[in-house]
C-alpha cells in the first residue's frame, strides 16, 4: 500500500501538470475523488488496516488528498485566468485601425443629366411636375389633339394596358395636360420621367427611355422666349461655343412646331477625316421637339388663347447623356454593368 501511495502521488502530480482545460480537470477530479476514485478507494481501504498502520498511512493519504485538492484549485484558477485573458484578447478593439471601406456606388449618368437639367430649370423659376407612367388614352393622346385614328398615333401606338383606355405613356406631354387642368397661368414647369414605346432595341432606341417636358404659359410668351431658354440650356450643357438650330416640324399639340438641334460639342461641325462618332458626321445633335402650345389644347383646358400663350418642349434625356458623356450605345445606360457605371 505504501508503494501504491508513492506511485499514486507521482501519478497525481503528473496528471495535474498536464491538465489543458476545465473538462479535463473535472475528469481528473472524478478519477481521483469520485465515488470509485483512486484516492477514495485508498481512504476506504484504510478501514481494514491495523490501528498503527492506519494512523500513519491515514495521515499520508489525507495529505495526498489535500495536496491533490490544492493542485486542482490552482489548476482551475490558472485555467480560468487564461480563458479570461483569451476573451479579452479577442474582444480588444484597436480604434486606430483603418475602417472597412464600402463602395458607395455612383449616380447613374442619366440621373446626373436629369439632376443637372432640373437644377438649371429651377434656377429659371420652373417647378417640377409629375404624372403617372400608366396614362389614359385621354391624357396621352386625346387632350393633346391626337384623336383616335390620327396618323401621328402610328409612331407612338404602343403598350396598351387593356383594349384602349390605358397606355404606358409614350411621352411626358400628358403631364402638360395634367398641369393645365390643375393650375392657372402663369405656368412654368418641367416634368422629367420615364416614357415607353414599343421600339426595337438598337444603339439609339430602347422601349423604356426618359424625357423631360417643359411648359411655360403666360401673357405674351413667344417663340423668342423658347429660343432664348434653349440657347442658354445648350450652352450650359454642351459648352459656350454651342449653337442651336430650329427645323420646322409637326406635333398635333403645338403650332408652330420645331425640332431643335445643337452643334456637335465634339467636332463643332468640322467633321474630322475619320468621321465624328458623336454626331455621326452631321455636325448636329438632335436635342428635342418643341413648339407653341396649340390654341385648341389651351382652350379645351379652359385657358383663353387670346389672353395666354405658351411654349412646350420634350427632350430625350438618353440622347443628352450620350452626347454629354460620349456614350456610343444607348443600351449601356440600361445594362447595369458596374464597369461602365463606375466611370461617371
Ligand atoms: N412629346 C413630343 C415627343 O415625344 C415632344 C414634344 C413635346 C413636342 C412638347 C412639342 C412639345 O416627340
Amino acid at each position: 500500500m505504501t508503494d501504491n501511495l508513492s506511485l499514486l502521488r507521482g501519478h497525481v502530480e503528473q496528471a495535474l501538470s498536464e491538465i489543458g482545460d476545465l473538462n479535463a480537470l473535472e475528469a481528473l477530479r472524478v478519477k481521483m475523488l469520485g465515488r470509485k476514485g483512486e484516492i477514495t478507494q485508498l481512504l476506504k481501504a484504510l478501514g481494514s488496516l491495523e490501528p498503527d498502520e492506519r494512523r500513519e498511512l491515514g495521515q499520508r493519504v489525507n495529505e495526498l488528498r489535500r495536496n491533490f485538492e490544492q493542485g486542482l484549485n490552482d489548476a482551475k484558477a490558472f485555467l480560468l485566468s487564461r480563458e479570461q485573458a483569451q476573451n479579452l484578447r479577442m474582444e480588444q478593439l484597436d480604434v486606430t485601425l483603418p475602417g472597412k471601406s464600402r463602395s458607395l456606388g455612383h449616380r447613374h449618368p442619366l440621373l446626373i443629366v436629369m439632376d443637372e437639367m432640373t437644377d438649371f430649370f429651377s434656377g429659371l423659376g420652373f417647378a417640377v411636375a409629375e404624372g403617372p407612367h400608366i396614362e389614359t388614352d385621354y391624357y396621352n393622346f386625346e387632350a393633346l389633339n391626337v384623336p383616335k385614328g390620327h396618323s401621328t398615333r402610328d409612331e407612338q401606338d404602343t403598350f396598351y394596358i387593356d383594349e384602349s383606355a390605358f397606355v404606358l405613356r409614350t411621352h411626358t406631354s400628358p403631364v402638360q395636360v395634367r398641369v393645365m387642368e390643375s393650375q392657372k397661368p402663369p405656368i412654368r414647369v418641367i416634368a422629367p420621367g420615364q416614357t415607353f414605346r414599343s421600339d426595337d432595341i438598337d444603339a439609339t432606341h430602347t422601349p423604356v427611355f426618359h424625357q423631360m417636358e417643359g411648359l411655360v404659359i403666360d401673357k405674351n410668351v413667344t417663340m423668342g422666349d423658347l429660343k432664348g431658354i434653349l440657347e442658354l440650356l445648350s450652352k450650359r450643357f454642351f459648352g459656350e461655343r454651342t449653337q442651336i438650330r430650329f427645323r420646322p416640324s409637326f406635333f398635333p399639340f403645338t403650332e408652330p412646331s420645331a425640332e431643335v438641334d445643337a452643334t456637335c460639342h465634339v467636332c463643332h461641325g468640322n467633321i474630322p477625316a475619320g468621321g465624328c462618332r458623336v454626331c455621326k458626321d452631321s455636325g448636329w445633335i438632335e436635342l428635342l421637339g418643341c413648339g407653341m402650345v396649340h390654341p385648341l389644347v389651351l382652350s379645351r383646358l379652359g385657358i383663353d388663347p387670346e389672353e395666354f400663350t405658351g411654349f412646350a418642349f420634350g427632350m430625350g434625356l438618353e440622347r443628352v447623356a450620350m452626347a454629354r458623356f460620349d456614350i456610343p450605345d444607348m443600351r449601356l445606360l440600361f445594362e447595369n454593368d458596374v464597369r461602365f457605371l463606375k466611370q461617371f
